[in-house]
């Protein structure tokens, strides 16, 4: 059998055009949505009165055994058939006969790959949304086993603040939820059907475009069938959610790779994820928080591939849009072993208490509450409370202990207006719990963010 579209040509494709110009070798990831979508449009084909029953039965049956076959590894995918869609339809011809040849009534593949994408994008969306409700509620469990372990908060990765590490876990639990908001955001506004617009202006046959939207679960049809077919936002979207996603997991990961080293030894990553050096036998690596950081780039180059092949195309379908898939589906299937992944190694990592607590001694981490405490208790202005106390650091290193280990007369020495309650303010703890403003680092605040989030992600959980 020669091309669908041959009758006008009189010479054969040239075995070099097939090679370039077929999508079949990556679209074929899409033939369950193309399925759906072919038995969707026939079913509303047979309603209009365009199908006859036999006809209709015919073609739900041939796709059945089509979706066997693909399913099997029998299907037989030849590189001339040039995609999925025209792939499916010729082995359907070949099974039903005449009745195959109609399914493509009303129907272009500018509609038919739009509608099949598009189910594709929205399916994948809701198993992203999914994933990160479970990497939430680990971090959940997390944090809350680690409301008061104690760490340096940092900023230019210089100690600052004492925090404590569920508050830091619940930094990045905020991150994804607003990464499921954006994924829930573009699932509603991209949930229309681009089934019945045919090549771009739509078609003389009597569609009912309410009833396939219905039918493959989209809220209705989309409004305008020239754009529908030359829109490729719902793509673009998903792969600026997936990059802004990937860009939060990556800052995880770089602090997960900073924790296990030596220097930090913060956590411990499991066994069971992380690898050896092939040569230094002491060695455990932390490979798996590497590569999703390195993942990371491969996503934000699917998004800027995508946005480039989109720029400056007339309307409506042009080849170009080809294009699309690889990098979608590269990026889908990144960001789903990614989730899953990550969610295994932040459960089976052990937090090394000890060493984080221990880090707090370092860096005079207080250094802000003797502040405080000058402005407070001692009534001074702070720009001189900020003075007095950068001599009390300077003292402490001339020691060479930290500002929580000063003693009384040590800072009694720096300024005669302290009295004995400061030892109180410099402790690490009460330093920590001290920033109980809403949203702070306070246990107390910490737990009440958890219950927050807890309380969210049960409502998403229901829905
Ligand atoms: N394989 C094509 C794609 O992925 C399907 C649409 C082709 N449409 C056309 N008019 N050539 O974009």
């Amino acid at each position: 059998m020669g091309k669908m579209w041959s009758g006008r040509f009189s010479e054969n494709a040239s075995a070099l055009l097939d090679q370039f110009n077929a999508s079949l070798n990556f679209d074929r990831k899409l033939y369950e949505y193309d399925i759906k979508g072919s038995l969707a449009h026939a079913k509303m084909l047979h309603a209009q009165g365009i199908l006859n029953d036999q006809e209709y039965r015919d073609i739900v049956e041939g796709m059945r055994k089509i979706h066997d076959e693909i399913e099997s590894g029998k299907f037989v995918f030849d590189i001339s058939d040039e995609d999925i869609h025209m792939a499916i339809e010729k082995r359907l011809t070949q099974l039903i006969g005449d009745a195959g040849k109609k399914l493509h009534t009303a129907r272009s593949r500018n509609d038919q790959v739009a509608l099949d994408f598009r189910l594709y994008v929205q399916a994948h969306n809701e198993i992203i949304r999914e994933l990160i409700l479970n990497l939430i509620d680990t971090f959940l469990s997390v944090a809350k086993k680690h409301a008061s372990t104690m760490l340096p908060g940092m900023t230019h990765l210089q100690h600052a603040q004492p925090i404590n590490f569920g508050f830091h876990m619940m930094a990045y639990a905020s991150m994804l939820k607003r990464d499921y908001e954006r994924f829930e955001s573009s699932f509603s506004r991209n949930n229309f059907s681009p089934i019945g617009c045919a090549a771009l202006a739509g078609t003389p046959h009597p569609v009912d475009r309410e009833m396939t939207a219905k039918d493959l679960g989209f809220e209705g049809p989309t409004l305008n069938c020239l754009d529908t077919v030359s829109n490729r936002d719902f793509a673009l979207e998903m792969l600026f959610n997936i990059a802004t996603m990937m860009m939060h997991i990556s800052r995880l990961a770089e602090e997960l790779i900073l924790w296990s080293s030596s220097e930090f030894g913060f956590v411990t990553l499991s066994d069971a994820y992380s690898t050896g050096s092939s040569i230094m036998p002491q060695k455990k690596n932390p490979d798996v928080p590497e590569l999703l950081r390195g993942k990371t780039g491969r996503t934000y180059g699917n998004l800027i591939a995508l946005l480039t092949v989109m720029k400056g195309l007339p309307l409506a379908y042009n080849k170009d849009m080809q294009e699309d898939k690889e990098g979608t589906f590269d990026s889908v299937e990144t960001a789903e072993i990614s989730l899953t992944i990550l969610n295994e190694v932040i459960k089976t990592m052990s937090v090394n208490k000890k060493r984080m607590e221990q880090a707090c001694k370092i860096g005079h981490l207080s250094a802000t509450d003797l502040a405080d405490y000058l402005v407070e208790k001692c009534h001074i202005p702070f720009r001189e409370a900020h003075f007095i106390t950068g001599r009390a650091v300077a003292l402490a290193e001339e020691k060479g202990v930290d500002l929580s280990e000063l003693d009384y007369e040590d800072l009694r020495s720096v300024d005669e207006r302290i009295s004995p309650d400061v030892l109180e303010y410099l402790s690490i703890r009460h330093s920590m719990n001290a920033r109980n403003s809403e949203g702070g680092t306070s246990t107390q605040r910490t737990l009440e963010q958890i219950e927050t989030l807890r309380r969210w992600l049960e409502s998403k959980k229901e829905s």
